[in-house]
């Protein structure tokens, strides 16, 4: 879990979105193929990684975990080996607990024996989930897993699913390279909304090396419209979340493949100041009409023009709200519509928005003429 692991947040995909306990070695195989042949792993989208519902529901005669012979057949290493292949890198899960949310061995007390036999696999990400966690402190739980990954010696990403039950933010910096700060999501408008604005929270927590976690993108999996579904990525890349995707990759629609490949969004994401864009205003009934807005390397910012009203309206971002001098010029790249604004904008920026979509644009003030001496 060392640090310079997360200098930007991880992408990838995770199975269970999509694919819940469904899940087998042919799906996680055919996933690496389809990230490799749509570019979604040129893209940066490395990580593919198995959640819940991998391992036999008991350890074997020596304490080991063992993969589900049924669906995994040809065990992990296996398959770390053709994920690695592809130039790929391959994620496990277990849980800080007993059991697994869906009943399969925990780590707890055997962190030391899972963590090395993760290792020996190749595995290159562990999520460690907080299922029958027999009420123990999550401050008691977490780090003796971040101990035994650094100890096998192999880079492993430390991805804590502890559900912001106990404010992670304030302690998993130290322990973890993500934290999650919610519940989990579904795929519907009103947990997205809800999830943002919760992870909005912690905003300040956020940076190189450690990331809020405000869960797996729901792009793709059908109970969102595609204004919906581009809000839920630009805000999630925004907000310097995790980028990983939850749909079928191996039957994407060309409409999820373009929000996902969308690469100046991404490089918003990915961008190296990593800093955590946040709700900047609210405006309307309901604060419906929001901007979300951060600081990008180069002097430049990220903002975004979030309509959560039921009709179209005008959102507009004042300068003074995104720390610039009224005065400013700046030049606005939108980067949905993929094209650089004529001329430049001062003091204001407002576009309208459709019900429930989100413009994303990249300003760049300019720097200020000065008179000649
Ligand atoms: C709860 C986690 O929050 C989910 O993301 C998923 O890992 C399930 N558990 C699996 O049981």
């Amino acid at each position: 879990s060392t640090m310079a692991l997360a200098l930007s947040p991880q992408m990838g995909w995770n199975s269970w979105n999509f694919f819940a306990c469904n899940i087998n070695e042919t799906v996680i195989k055919e996933t690496a193929d389809a990230l490799i042949s749509t570019g979604l792993a040129d893209l940066g989208y490395i990580y593919v990684n198995i959640d819940d519902c991998w391992s036999l529901p008991t350890r074997n005669s020596k304490g080991e975990l063992v993969a589900d012979p049924e669906t995994f057949p040809s065990g992990i290493r296996a398959l770390a080996d053709y994920i690695h292949g592809k130039g790929l890198k391959l994620g496990i899960y277990s849980d800080a607990g007993v059991f697994t949310c869906q009943v399969r061995p925990g780590s707890l007390n055997y962190e030391k024996d899972d963590a090395e036999q993760f290792a020996s696999w190749g595995v290159d990400y562990l999520k460690y989930d907080n299922c029958y966690n027999l009420g123990i402190k999550p401050e008691k739980r977490y780090p003796p897993m971040r101990n035994a990954l650094n100890a096998t010696g192999r880079t492993i990403f430390y991805s804590i699913c502890e559900w912001g039950v106990d404010d992670p933010a304030l302690w998993a910096g130290k322990v973890g390279n993500s934290w999650r700060t919610t519940d989990d999501i579904n795929d519907s408008w009103a947990s997205m909304t809800t999830i943002a604005d919760l992870n909005n929270k912690w905003a300040a927590y956020a940076g190189p090396g450690g990331w809020n976690d405000p869960d797996m993108l729901e792009v793709g999996n059908g109970g969102m419209t595609y204004e919906e579904y581009r809000a839920h990525f630009s805000i999630w890349a925004l907000m310097k979340a995790p980028l990983l995707i939850g749909c079928d990759v191996r039957n994407m629609s060309e409409d999820t493949f373009e929000l996902l490949s969308n690469k100046e969004v991404i490089a918003v994401n990915q961008d190296s100041l990593g800093v955590q864009g946040r709700r900047v205003h609210v405006a309307g009934e309901n604060d419906c009409r929001q901007v979300w807005a951060g600081p990008l390397s180069g002097n430049c910012l990220v903002v975004a023009l979030w309509n959560r009203c039921s009709k179209a309206a005008t959102i507009t971002a004042e300068w003074e709200l995104l720390g610039l001098q009224s005065s400013t010029s700046v030049s606005v790249r939108d980067l949905w519509k993929r094209e650089d604004l004529s001329g430049y904008a001062v003091a204001s920026f407002g576009v309208q928005v459709a019900a429930h979509d989100c413009e994303m644009y990249i300003f760049t003030p300019q720097i200020a003429s000065h008179s000649e001496i």
